[in-house]
């Protein structure tokens, strides 16, 4: 039987920090704003927030470029806020899980400081990948690629080359080097004795990278890795409580994915399958199954992610003609039925949230918030994809733009009323729809959905951990009716239809409907919807 902790199950809020809310009036989200929404994140229902890196950083990738572990960048705060923070979280009910990156620092990190200054051969140079390049050493000493596009490798003033597979200013670990594995479990401790209650792990997937091999994926899903895993297992076994270890893991493999949810190793990883699928009943289906076979065997519980401060947010995918998601297939500017997509939204919030396992809701999509396209002037975009690409991916600013809060005009309540500063992106004027006042208190909202939904996932005995009955196709219980639909139940009396065909349907025998992401229309379930209904 999978876990009860309390994980397991539960509704996680991400909180991008700097767009999240602004305290100060600097423009840009902290950790004061962040303490003042506690109250609202109790409300919406949620069991515990995911905060985005809040370490000093040059910002050189929105603060995953990190300079020191054990601190708090003063653009968002103090550690003693942080602390506060913690406190007041865990007093509303809330558990707080922080973000980890292990696979790169920032060049401004003491130890790649020490390792520029100490030179070729040095012991603070063998914590990096530094190499001598190829040829006269005018070339990098391999092709690899940076994931935000051109060379993984920079050249230092002495000639050798480090690795980034991210950004210039994120040089990579060499996680075989002994200090950097005892430092990271350091880290780890420094923070669950501050009384976190889990650990997201970024880019959990690619800290060993294998030079023997020229395939592109050297670096990806490497069998070493299990092990600096199992260590960090021990260190959050040793805490009291249940701290959850959670894997950023792109992996299209779901058997290698849950080889990283062994017993003892993670507890938990993002289901990006999930969030990639496209708005179709048979891939929908066929990805709840391979998610749910893939955990069975570790006795892990799954997760449903539909969006977060990576990628298109899924009002605007769903909207699309093509609803898959795929970094590199972005359909930046491409025709968009906001209304359909939102209708669609709503359906698969139901479904996510019915589906055994966790859930994660990322800051806005309880709003239904569109990714922001064209509105960012280009001069404005700040992620280093942008650039790195030679401007030819547009980055992921538009699903990072601040957060609308309240009133009528930017920056619409994320920053004070006396603010210094605009919100560090800009917030288009349509917003004002969305906004957690406007939708406070309308029944049709998508606020008012999230709300629902969530507190009767929180209390209902058949939500949250547990399995799922697939009811028969009703394709196969009456041929000629629609096969586009997907119904399970769930233990005791619950069950879940969502109606992806082109027409609406009839609705299974049931007791009473518990909640339907849009109103039936004659008792029967409209397209692009889901039910939950008592049975
Ligand atoms: C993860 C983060 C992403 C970041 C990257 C490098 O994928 O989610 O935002 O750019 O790692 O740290
Ligand atoms: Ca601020």
């Amino acid at each position: 039987m999978a876990s009860k902790a309390w994980w397991a199950g539960a509704a996680i809020y991400q909180v991008y920090v700097r767009s999240f809310a602004d305290g100060n009036g600097d423009g840009i989200g902290d950790l004061t704003g962040l303490r003042s929404r506690l109250p609202y994140l109790a409300r919406l229902g949620v069991d515990a927030v995911w905060v985005t890196p809040w370490y000093p950083s040059p910002m050189a990738d929105g603060g995953y470029d990190v300079a020191d572990y054990r601190a708090i960048d003063p653009v968002f705060g103090t550690l003693a806020e942080a602390e506060k923070l913690i406190e007041e979280a865990h007093s509303v009910g809330i558990r707080v899980i922080i973000d980890v990156v292990p696979n790169h620092c920032s060049t401004e990190h003491a130890w790649f400081r020490a390792a520029l200054a100490a030179g070729p051969g040095s012991p603070e140079r063998a914590r990096f990948v530094f190499r001598d390049g190829i040829g006269d050493g005018e070339q990098p000493p391999n092709g690899w690629e940076s994931i935000f596009g051109g060379p993984a490798w920079t050249r230092v003033h002495d000639g050798q080359w480090y690795l980034h597979l991210f950004d210039p200013g994120q040089p990579d670990f060499d996680w075989h080097n002994p200090d950097v594995r005892a430092e990271f479990e350091d880290v780890l401790r420094f923070w669950l004795d501050r009384g976190v209650d889990g650990i997201r792990i970024d880019s959990a997937a690619v800290l060993i990278k294998d030079f023997g091999l020229a395939h592109p994926e050297c670096y990806t899903d490497r069998d070493g890795i299990h092990e600096i895993y199992r260590g960090w297992r021990r260190v959050a076994d040793a805490y009291p409580g249940d701290r959850a270890l959670i894997g950023e893991l792109w992996l299209p493999d779901h058997e290698r994915f849950a080889a990283y949810l062994r017993p003892d190793e993670l507890h938990t990883a993002f289901n990006f399958q999930f969030l990639s699928s496209a708005w179709d009943a048979a891939a929908l289906r066929s990805c709840v199954d391979a998610t749910l076979a893939a955990h069975a065997p570790v006795d892990a519980n799954a997760t449903w992610v539909l969006s977060n401060h990576d990628v298109t947010r899924h009002v605007t995918r769903y909207g699309r003609d093509d609803t898959t998601f795929a970094f590199g297939g972005k359909l930046f500017g491409a025709p968009t039925d906001l209304a359909l997509g939102t209708r669609r939204a709503r359906a698969a919030a139901l479904l996510a949230m019915a589906l055994p396992g966790g859930v994660y809701v990322y800051q806005g999509e309880e709003l239904g918030l569109p990714e922001v396209e064209t509105e960012i002037p280009n001069h404005l975009r700040q992620d280093p994809f942008y650039r790195r690409s030679g401007y030819t991916d547009p980055g992921r600013d538009g699903c990072r733009v601040p957060i609308p809060w309240a009133g009528t005009a930017p920056p619409f309540g994320f920053s004070p009323p006396d603010a210094a500063a605009d919100p560090w992106l800009p917030q288009p004027p349509s917003w004002a729809a969305y906004t957690a006042a406007a939708e406070d208190g309308d029944p049709e909202s998508m606020l008012t959905l999230y709300r629902t939904a969530l507190r009767i996932r929180r209390s209902h005995p058949a939500l949250g951990a547990g399995g799922i009955r697939w009811r028969p196709e009703r394709a196969e219980r009456a041929p000629a009716g629609s096969d586009a639909e997907l119904a399970f139940d769930r233990d005791p009396g619950f069950a879940c239809v969502a109606n992806l065909s082109t027409r609406p349907i009839d609705l299974p025998p049931h007791e009473e409907v518990i909640l339907a992401s849009i109103p039936l229309e004659d008792g029967r379930l409209p397209v692009d919807a889901v039910v939950w209904l008592k049975t």
